[in-house]
């Protein structure tokens, strides 16, 4: 057993483990960070002297890798090493939805974590703290550890112990640093006490002891995936009922304020968009649904897959709705999108509504520019499945774009991304949308133009007073 920690490796450089060490290693300058991956090209991007080539956008991440960037922080591939001088191990692996085989589907693909364990039951030295990071399905930490006990009779130092922890993660992208420097609460899970209270101390740096919570291993997996599952069933509650406003005549975002008001409902997370996105929400709840399956216990299952049904739902809801606007069909029709990011502030795009909604409308004959501050075009035709066609941007006869139904091209300028087009969808909630020149973007467009704001930050005024019709999400006073 060590009685204090002195190096620290973390598996797995991506948007978990690099933003999470990036403040560890501001907060506790006399401890040592590696932070190691495969991926050879994210290394080299995070240690790019350049800070706005990072491998992944978060505001006041540049600030805190420059501070410790090859201070005590370092991004390297060599795993042996970090992992052979490490008191500590997180594993922030990458832990999707399986493709194949038993639970595809719904169950977590657990080939990296599981890769990860080996690596440190084969590398490490002496005792280690081993941490789960990544969001598991419950009782993952009884496989780490009996890979950890299967040490190679080989291996060439036999005398190894290991304790598993469970330390979730709770931070949300665009919010990342926000969230880690206070967080509203730690969690770490074991029956290992020494071992909690070393981990413990490494956050005491810098969050409140009453912030920590210590519970049993299972607790803490569970408790991460049940946290992302509420939280998203918040946001497919409050879409269901944005759909019900848009026919009765209510506002979703009044229905919101009211209800919100209610200490006991609570005010956040209760805006209405275009569905929610991001690497997590659907996978963790398919994997609860999953756990659920596992125990016999399908009312529960039942329950939750629900909630990613009403997402799915609610996005082709949009894309159904832009159409029937557009006099029914979009065969030929420019129709510029702004925002492809999954919320504002990233550079993330997985399993953002834009995809779906943009594929939708592709399918349906729309031709799209689509506009982010953040996201490459390059990750674009990635998630759409087909190339962008840059041709499209010196077509100046909009009647010609017959000719390239279902095709995308990349604006970067929002006032050339607007030339010509018959609607603007806002699918992002990025701050510079909120202040467009309505008037301007107005002249530019083919009539009669539509701007549908499925995130609330276009102030219907302006756009109304420049002549161009309007819907926004759950407002049933404007659709009606
Ligand atoms: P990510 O895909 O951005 O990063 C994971 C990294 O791990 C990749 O760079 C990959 O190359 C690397 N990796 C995989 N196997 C490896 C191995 N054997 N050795 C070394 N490196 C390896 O994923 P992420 O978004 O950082 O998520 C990581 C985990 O954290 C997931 O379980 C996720 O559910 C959870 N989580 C994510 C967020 C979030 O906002 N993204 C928040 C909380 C929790
Ligand atoms: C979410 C959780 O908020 C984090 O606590 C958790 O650590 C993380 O998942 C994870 O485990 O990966 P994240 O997905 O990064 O974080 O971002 P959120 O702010 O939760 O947004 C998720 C989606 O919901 C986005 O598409 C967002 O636009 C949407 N959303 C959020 C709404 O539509 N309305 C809201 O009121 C809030």
């Amino acid at each position: 057993m060590i009685n204090s920690i002195k190096n620290i490796c973390c598996i797995g450089a991506g948007y978990v483990g690099g933003p999470t060490m990036a403040m560890m290693a501001n907060k506790c300058p006399k401890l040592i960070f590696n932070v190691v991956d495969i991926n050879k090209e994210r290394i080299a991007a995070w240690n790019k002297k350049d800070l706005s080539k990072l491998p992944i956008f978060e505001p006041g991440l540049r600030e805190l890798i420059s501070n410790a960037r090859n201070k005590n922080l370092f991004f390297t591939s060599e795993i042996k090493k970090a992992i052979e001088s490490a008191d500590i191990v997180f594993i922030s692996v990458n832990t999707p939805t399986k493709t194949k085989g038993l639970g595809a589907g719904k169950s977590s693909d657990l080939k990296w974590v599981e890769a990860s364990a080996r690596e440190v039951a084969r590398f490490s030295k002496g005792h280690t703290i081993v941490v789960e990071k990544s969001t598991l399905p419950v009782r993952t930490a009884e496989a780490i550890q009996s890979i950890l006990n299967s040490i190679d009779s080989n291996s060439s130092t036999k005398n190894k112990s290991f304790s598993v922890l469970s330390n979730p993660e709770f931070l949300a992208e665009g919010t990342a640093i926000k969230d880690l420097e206070n967080p509203d609460r730690v969690l770490i899970g074991g029956d290992d006490q020494k071992s909690m209270d070393l981990l413990s101390q490494i956050y005491e740096n810098w969050v409140p002891a009453e912030k920590i919570l210590f519970t049993n291993i299972w607790s803490s997996e569970l408790a991460k995936l049940t946290s992302n599952a509420f939280l998203a069933q918040r946001i497919s509650s409050i879409n269901s009922i944005s759909a019900i406003c848009e026919v009765t005549g209510a506002d979703i975002r009044e229905v919101s304020r009211a209800i919100g008001k209610d200490t006991r409902i609570g005010s956040k997370f209760l805006d209405s968009g275009p569905g929610f996105g991001g690497s997590c929400f659907k996978k963790d709840i398919l994997n609860l649904v999953y756990l659920a399956e596992y125990y016999g216990l399908y009312e529960v299952a039942k329950f939750w897959e629900e909630v990613v049904n009403i997402n799915k739902w609610h996005r082709h809801r949009i894309s159904r709705l832009i159409v029937k606007k557009l006099l029914g069909t979009v065969v030929g029709k420019k129709i510029c999108i702004l925002g492809f990011a999954f919320k504002a502030n990233t550079n993330d795009t997985r399993e953002s509504a834009s995809i779906n909604i943009c594929r939708d409308l592709m399918e349906e004959g729309a031709v799209l520019f689509i506009q982010d501050p953040k996201v490459s075009p390059l990750q674009i035709s990635y998630d759409l499945g087909q190339n962008e066609n840059s041709e499209l941007k010196n077509i100046k006869d909009k009647n010609l774009f017959f000719k390239f139904e279902g095709q995308w091209c990349y604006e970067k300028n929002i006032f050339s991304a607007v030339e010509g087009v018959d609607a603007v969808v806002v699918l992002t909630e990025w701050e510079e949308y909120s202040s467009i020149d309505w008037k301007a973007v107005s002249k530019k467009m083919r009539k009669p133009s539509w701007v549908f704001d499925a995130r609330s930050v276009i102030c219907q005024k302006k756009v109304v007073d420049a002549n161009i019709n309007f819907w926004r999400i759950g407002d049933g006073t404007i659709t009606k």
